[in-house]
């Protein structure tokens, strides 16, 4: 497949792509790049005024830069009542996408898919007294979405937000995504005291190590939080992270008696995949 451009930028400010936008697309603006580390950065791209999702939801990213472009799942970070899309992803070196993505910035164009889907929505739970949102790596981008969301509080009183990563480093845009939170005029007062986020990381020295399924397993996450261990008469759960990860974290809900429900069957957890190569 012809993907690539010559140079080095997938598609330079100002510059009109030589290829088609394909149907079913948009072709948007870049807004904003912010890189973490060399494998995590964030961006933000303009939203056409028509574009819905539901907090949570994914849609389908590319860039312009041929034929036919290559597409990859991103989770929309930003919340359904935002004027921009935000977006959080790995960068891959050789990675189909990425490898390009990695080099957008403002003023450049990015292509994305109309539909937006996804199972780690608001609906797809009953209600009950505490979220859980576990996640690791780029996995917490829905999160990002849903702990934005006033919605989100309106369901339930306590929101977990729980984030394992291999180094320190990889862990700054959930922490300043809740710093900006609890500083905000219009939300920072709803998330006081409801919403708590728990770090944790794998490869180097931290205040907290471990694997998010090794703290759930123990029960160390439930007694740091000092809450009961999860059941399914207070706990709900939302999975995101790579496919080891949702297996085993799957694994944990059903073993604290968690049933897992979908968008036409709400019940007490969900999974989704951190979809990006
Ligand atoms: P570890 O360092 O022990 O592999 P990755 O970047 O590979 O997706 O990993 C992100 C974080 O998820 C790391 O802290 C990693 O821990 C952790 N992780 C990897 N596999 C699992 C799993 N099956 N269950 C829970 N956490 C996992």
């Amino acid at each position: 497949m012809t993907e690539t451009l010559a140079n080095d930028r997938p598609i330079l400010a100002g510059e009109p792509s030589s290829f088609a936008v394909p149907a079913g697309c948009h072709a948007l603006a870049v807004r904003e790049v912010q890189h973490y580390t060399d494998t995590l950065f964030r961006f933000r791209i303009a939203r056409p005024p028509e574009f819905r999702f539901r907090s949570g939801e994914f849609v389908m990213i590319g860039l312009p830069n041929a034929e036919k472009p290559v597409f990859r799942a991103y989770s929309v970070a930003s919340p359904a009542w935002d004027e921009e899309l935000e977006f959080y992803s790995i960068k891959v070196p050789d990675g189909p996408l990425t490898q390009h993505l990695q080099k957008i910035r403002p003023g450049d164009t990015v292509l994305m898919r109309k539909k937006a889907t996804g199972t780690l929505v608001n609906d797809a739970l009953l209600p009950g007294k505490r979220l859980w949102m576990f996640s690791t790596g780029t996995g917490i981008a829905p999160f990002a979405s849903l702990v934005r969301d006033p919605e989100t509080y309106d369901k339930f009183e306590a929101i977990h937000l729980v984030h394992g990563c291999r180094t320190a480093s990889e862990l700054k845009y959930g922490e300043d995504l809740v710093a900006a939170l609890r500083s905000d005029p219009l939300i920072g007062e709803l998330v006081e005291g409801r919403l708590h986020h728990y770090t944790t990381v794998t490869r180097e020295p931290f205040p907290r190590q471990g694997r998010v399924t090794d703290l759930i397993a123990s029960g160390r996450l439930f007694d740091d939080l000092g809450v009961p261990r999860m059941g399914p008469a207070e706990d709900r759960a939302m999975i995101c992270g790579s496919m080891a990860m949702l297996k085993d974290t799957k694994e944990l809900c059903l073993g604290h008696g968690l049933e897992e429900g979908a968008n036409n069957k709400p019940a007490q957890f969900v999974v989704e995949r951190a979809f990006v190569d």
